[in-house]
């Protein structure tokens, strides 16, 4: 079984000397939550510039879904950066963009004819389907979700609600925006259990907001991430989205469905909402699709996609390299990628609701294929969250070469390249125990 190897204390000299220049130079708004620097990638392995190496689960925050640097897309990005670096697709027709955009389309749920727009990043996928939606409905208001993330720039911003930390001091932010509670099995606000979840969460919307403060009428579009992402890797009752689904439609209303985070593969199937038989209006898509290069895109149902020319573009959106790196990632995915999620996903929830038997201290264990959050409580009974307690595993994994991400308050998140072993899933598995046992002693 191949292990992490960590060789010098971390950071190493090398690692330590960039840091230094970095916190010279760079934002100081990032947030690093353990001083990693990424000097080589292959698959699942990170190497730093001191040589240790690292098993990882982060995928660079979802990003690589195929592994870092697989030789396939490599192939497919240098192919294309000997072709045509840029042109710009908003002022001029090329290949990687037209193909690209069939090939999202075609992905898209549902029957009905989709089209693309391209941008550079998650962020300016929701933005693009904000605009759409004001533009096609003619309506200002818009509904979004408690610990939903969207993006940071101002309208994506806007939207999202995960921490208050990425909203302080810059209000005003775009108005007419209501923030409604976010189904959680775990911590239904209801007093419900997945098994008898009525999807309250939906009624509510219908019998409260809307008689009382929000004219339907009014509404663009409802925002929704199908699991939700940063706000804890939170996986919504089975019926709920089909009851969104149902609510929308009913006022006209456009579901978007953020996939940033959820989308290309990472739940076993292409796009998450397909596990719960819905088909939005828009999807938004980035992150994962290129493997690492910057792309982001914004799907819609044809007939909504009706705006006029000039009315949202991007320079940089639909570079015809990450389009070629879009295309090589989306063939790994169908040949045998997100079927490797699905089967690697049991794989890992197996393993932890194993942990979970024997460890007091991990309340819940949700996901779906290779999204999967692992909640940390101080009291099963009580389900006191453990901020402090999610952290020290994290630092503990990364002392031992083992690279894990938080999200919510006081959840670990499992994101790793859908490429993962059935090994590195074990070898991920062990660490995870070892540290969790030299906590509780
Ligand atoms: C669900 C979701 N939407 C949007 C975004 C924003 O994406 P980006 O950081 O590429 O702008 C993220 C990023 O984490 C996300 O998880």
């Amino acid at each position: 079984m191949r292990r992490p190897e960590i060789r010098t204390p971390l950071p190493g000299p090398k690692a330590a000397a960039l840091i230094e220049q970095d916190a010279q130079y760079v934002s100081p708004s990032y947030t690093r939550v353990y001083p990693l620097v990424a000097e080589k990638g292959e698959g699942l392995w990170i190497r730093d510039p001191d040589g240790n190496t690292f098993l990882d689960l982060t995928a660079g925050i979802a990003v690589c879904t195929t592994g870092h640097c697989h030789p396939r897309v490599v192939e497919a990005i240098k192919h294309q950066a000997g072709q045509l670096l840029h042109m710009s697709g908003t002022d001029f027709y090329y290949t990687a963009q037209i193909r690209l955009a069939r090939r999202l389309a075609e992905l898209a749920p549902g029957a009905e004819p989709h089209k693309v727009f391209f941008g550079n990043s998650g962020a300016e996928a929701v933005e693009a389907a904000f605009k759409l939606a004001r533009w096609h409905t003619r309506r200002d208001l818009n509904i979004a979700f408690f610990g939903a993330f969207h993006g940071r720039t101002m309208g994506a911003l806007s939207l999202t609600a995960s921490k208050v930390v990425q909203k302080r001091h810059y209000s005003p932010l775009i108005s007419g925006i209501t923030h409604v509670p976010f189904p959680s099995c775990y911590r239904c606000a209801h007093g419900m259990c997945a098994d008898r979840c009525g999807t309250e969460c939906v009624q509510w919307i219908e019998d409260v907001l809307f008689r009382t403060c929000v004219p339907p009428e009014e509404v663009a579009a409802v925002f929704v991430e199908p699991i939700q992402g940063e706000g804890g890797y939170i996986v919504p009752p089975p019926r709920f989205l089909a009851a969104l689904r149902a609510l929308t439609a009913k006022y006209g209303i456009f579901l978007v469905a953020d996939e940033v985070q959820s989308g290309m593969g990472r739940t076993g199937k292409m796009f998450a909402v397909e596990h719960f038989g819905v088909v939005p209006d828009v999807l938004a898509i980035a992150k994962g699709v290129a493997s690492g290069m910057p792309l982001g895109a914004m799907v819609a149902k044809a007939d909504l996609m009706d705006w006029e020319a000039g009315s949202h573009a991007s320079t940089f959106g639909g570079n015809p390299v990450s389009c070629a790196a879009a295309l090589a990632t989306i063939d790994l995915l169908e040949e045998t990628l997100m079927a490797n999620a699905a089967a690697r996903g049991e794989q890992f929830m197996e393993g932890l609701h194993a942990l979970q038997q024997s460890n007091e201290c991990i309340g819940d264990v949700r996901g779906k294929g290779l999204m999967i959050g692992i909640e940390i409580v101080k009291n099963r009974e009580t389900k006191e969250r453990a901020p402090d307690w999610r952290n020290a595993i994290v630092q503990a994994a990364f002392a031992k070469g083992l690279l894990l991400l938080g999200c919510g308050e006081n959840t670990i998140r499992i994101s790793p390249a859908l490429t993962i072993s059935a090994e590195e899933v074990d070898t991920s598995l062990t660490i995870l125990e070892e540290v969790l046992r030299s906590m509780t002693g």
